[in-house]
């Protein structure tokens, strides 16, 4: 179990966590969503002990986190937002490197890399050094190596930003597989369907604050079941949220714009949130 309490982080002046407070529950599969700035990428870093929160406490399984923890760190796994390859090393070499880091050797550690780049589709390229592999490739060689302690949680930063269809499709496997397996998840990314098709939960943040929670579909009936989407002058749309398919009817009824109905989606709920002061 996973618990944010209170937890806050201020960059000088600037709070960009405030008063954040998230429990995870063992095997769950949380989604982080929130527009840039929000504050994911730094939730994560106080999450994996990289940075300090300015005030509050995370907790696994009551311990607090922090960087001298080694018994937490085998815990976890972490694929962070930027790349942090060796540039340098081999795939193999970058492999062997974090197995050494975590205790993994001899044979196991054998298998271990064995089983990770050919379940990531990365055996062929073993031997290329990490500098020309292209964002796609990268990216699975750094979950693969987030795994090589197959670590109980796992922590992902927008592992599919700026990646090519086939990679991204082979991420969702691993973390279906991942989810398979019991593993706690915590995901942050900018696309909303991936967030909704694994996640339990879903915790939306904006401002360094969680303004909703929920599983997809609490989130969405929290809003509504039926959208329009109406025109706003030439270029831009606006949204409405109605909480039954009639009263959306009757609202477009009173329309002379362009318009639409449609199913409420979890996009349509990050928008809401978003735009939301
Ligand atoms: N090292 C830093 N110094 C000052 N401000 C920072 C630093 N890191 C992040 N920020 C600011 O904190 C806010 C949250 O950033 P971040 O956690 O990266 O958001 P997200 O990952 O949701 O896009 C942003 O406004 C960002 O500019
Ligand atoms: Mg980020």
């Amino acid at each position: 179990m996973i618990e944010f309490c209170n937890v806050t982080k201020e960059y000088g002046s600037f709070l960009a966590v405030d008063h954040f407070n998230l429990e995870i529950p063992k095997g769950q599969f949380l989604g982080l969503i929130g527009p840039n700035g929000a504050g994911k990428t730094t939730l994560i870093q106080m999450f994996t002990g990289l940075l300090r929160p300015t005030s509050g406490e995370i907790t696994i399984n009551g311990v607090p986190v922090a960087r001298e923890n080694v018994e937490l760190k085998r815990l976890i796994g972490v694929v962070p937002q930027h790349m942090n390859l060796d540039k340098e090393l081999s795939v193999e070499q970058n492999m062997i490197f974090a197995a050494k880091l975590f205790g993994v050797n001899g044979k196991r550690r054998e298998e271990r890399i064995n089983y990770l780049l050919d379940m990531m589709g990365l055996e062929e390229f073993r031997s290329r050094i990490a500098r020309r592999l292209s964002g796609g490739m990268a990216r699975k060689l750094m979950i693969a190596r987030a795994l090589i302690h197959d670590p109980q949680i796992l922590v992902l930063d927008e592992p599919t930003t700026g990646v090519d269809l086939i990679s991204r499709r082979k991420i969702w496997e691993i973390l279906e597989v991942m989810r398979k397996h019991g593993k706690t998840i915590l995901l942050t990314s900018h696309y909303i369907e991936e967030v909704e098709a694994f996640s339990d939960k879903i915790a939306l943040i904006k401002n360094g604050k969680p303004v909703a929670e929920g599983s997809s579909t609490e989130l969405k009936e929290s809003i509504g079941t039926t959208t329009v989407a109406f025109a706003k002058g030439d270029t831009s749309m606006d949204y409405k949220f109605f909480k039954s398919r009639e009263e959306a009817e009757n609202f477009a009824k009173t329309l002379d714009v362009d318009h639409s109905l449609r199913g409420l989606s979890l996009e349509d709920v990050f928008y809401y949130y978003s735009k939301e002061n």
